[in-house]
């Protein structure tokens, strides 16, 4: 399996207006590739524009706002490059699609990386993050996922968020855990 690389994707739509999504970057030879699911706002905008900017955080609160819904977080633009970047970003990425494979359910866009840049530092791994990206990924795929499933994973990830998470981790737990509440309380038994 290759490496994936989660961040946050920004594209741009047909009358200039921006669009961010949390996905993963496939790394493939020289290549990124985002892969995203149809149908897809991110995937229509490649079709038409051909580029994109990766943006990479350690404020989880994004990726647990975007999949609840919140995506006006602030953004900067980058300088000779038409797609913004995260103003969170630590470094952002400049992608160019150079190929792209049609797929019914979930097409690939293989990206060239134009540059990459960095703005703030790096300061280490922590667990709690990588809880609240994996609880992001399941808040997405919650009609897929039997109950017990997201009962244990969550469980699980609870135990990175109390030993390891500070205040922005934890505003991000509630958020994303609150979305997955919600709609196991809607589901039947
Ligand atoms: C960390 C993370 C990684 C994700 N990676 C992918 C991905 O590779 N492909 C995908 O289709 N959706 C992925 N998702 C779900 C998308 O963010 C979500 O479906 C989003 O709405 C994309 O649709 P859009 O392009 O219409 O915004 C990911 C979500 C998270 C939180």
């Amino acid at each position: 399996m290759p490496m994936i690389r989660e961040c946050i994707v920004t594209t741009v739509g047909p009358t200039g207006q921006h669009h961010i999504a949390p996905l993963g970057l496939i790394e493939q030879d020289e290549f990124w590739v985002i892969a995203p699911f149809r149908p897809s706002t991110t995937l229509t905008n490649l079709e038409a524009a051909p580029f994109a900017t990766a943006s990479f955080i350690d404020d989880v609160r994004i990726f647990a706002g975007c999949v609840c819904g919140k995506s006006d977080w602030p953004m900067e633009a980058v300088p000779g490059w038409s797609a913004p970047r995260l103003s969170a970003a630590l470094t952002h990425a400049e992608l160019e699609v150079a190929r792209n494979e049609g797929d019914p359910q979930r097409p690939r866009f293989f990206c060239k990386i134009r540059k990459i840049v960095s703005h703030k530092p790096f300061l280490g791994l922590n667990r709690a993050q990588a809880a609240v990206v994996e609880a992001a990924i399941l808040a997405t795929r919650l009609g897929m996922i039997p109950r017990e499933k997201i009962d244990t994973e969550l469980a699980y990830l609870r135990i990175a968020i109390d030993k390891t998470a500070g205040a922005a981790e934890r505003e991000a737990w509630e958020l994303v855990t609150a979305k997955i509440e919600t709609y196991l309380r809607t589901q039947p038994e």
